[in-house]
């Protein structure tokens, strides 16, 4: 039987978009609930500026409590943009970071205040670092498929991309769908375009936002390309604070839903998921964007 890998990124990118912010309280007993749905991998936070990010304020004390209280395997992660990101991640046990890319100077700019080279010069810091502290680094590649603020997007600048940031050392990258614009034809061309330029596509990973309602057959498309780790967020929450225009996340439930029908292994309990869904409209009364 065939077996994908869900990287649960609800607890981050949902959470950062949402008006409504959640206590940390809240945050743990969302991660803690996700985690009994045996979600494996969750994205619990971002070593941001909280002053550009407020709702991820907070995050080193709810890693914290994470770790003190952890009794199951789970893999948990967070952003880190910058030198002062990691450094702040090493106060805590995180043992899994990511560090960002943007494909298009404009989002760049935008997102992380600075150029795509001069993010590079950055990620250099955070490489060393993590090394030094056996720490993973995954790697995002944002607006993929396109930039609110620059319109298209070459694939030879993704591919570039792409490689630069295997090149310094990222076990993985997420090429993302930044505003969720994709159609299943341009994630079709792109990863053909990537395995042209050599990408190992056991290295790729897909986090689509849902922003047309086609992430999950962009999600579809790059499983019958060969990709087997997708991003999805609880509800369907989420979107970037600096895309204008970008909405949720591919729903966790909606994914898993149609991996169960394909008979492609999850190993996620849907009815759980679906509780955290309808948990988190309830106690936490937020709007999600889930089709269950
Ligand atoms: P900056 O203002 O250019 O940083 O921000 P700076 O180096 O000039 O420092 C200015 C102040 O920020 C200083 O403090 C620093 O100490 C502090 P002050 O002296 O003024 O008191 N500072 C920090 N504080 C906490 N944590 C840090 C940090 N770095 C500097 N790491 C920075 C640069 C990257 C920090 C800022 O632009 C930032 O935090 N941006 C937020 C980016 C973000 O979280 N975006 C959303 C997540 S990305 C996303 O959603 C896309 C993704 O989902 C994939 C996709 O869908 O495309 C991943
Ligand atoms: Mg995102």
């Amino acid at each position: 039987m065939s077996k994908v890998k869900i990287i649960e990124v609800g607890p981050r990118d949902g959470l950062q978009n949402e008006s409504k912010k959640l206590t940390n309280i809240q945050k743990y007993n969302l991660i803690k609930r996700l985690e009994k749905s045996n979600i494996k991998n969750i994205e619990v936070g971002a070593f941001v500026s909280p002053k550009w990010v407020p709702q991820m304020k907070g995050s080193a004390e709810l890693i914290n409590k994470l770790y003190k209280n952890k009794k199951t395997k789970t893999t948990y992660s967070a952003l880190v943009p910058n030198e002062i990101g990691m450094l702040n991640a090493l106060k805590t046990p995180i043992k899994n970071i990511a560090i960002f890319a943007a494909s298009s100077e404009k989002f760049s700019k935008k997102n992380i205040n600075c150029s795509i080279n001069e993010s590079f010069k950055r990620f250099k810091k955070v490489m060393d670092l993590s090394s030094k502290n056996k720490i993973k680094v995954r790697g995002y590649l944002s607006t993929a498929f396109g930039c609110p603020y620059e319109g298209s997007v070459s694939h030879a600048k993704v591919a570039t991309l792409t490689k630069k940031l295997l090149a310094i050392g990222v076990y993985e990258v997420a090429i993302s769908d930044t505003i969720g614009i994709a159609t299943p034809k341009d994630v079709e061309l792109l990863l053909k375009r990537l395995k042209k330029s050599k990408v190992d596509i056991s290295k790729i990973a897909l986090h689509m936002h849902n922003t047309k309602g086609v992430a999950l057959a962009n999600v579809l498309e790059g499983y019958k390309q060969g990709v087997r780790v997708f991003d999805t967020s609880i509800a369907g929450l989420g979107g970037c604070p600096y895309a204008k225009g970008a909405s949720g996340n591919l729903a966790t439930e909606d994914l898993v839903y149609m991996f169960n029908g394909m008979k492609v292994k999850t190993d996620i309990d849907l009815k759980s998921l679906v509780s955290t869904k309808n948990w988190i409209e309830k106690s936490c009364k937020i709007k999600t964007r889930s089709h269950h």
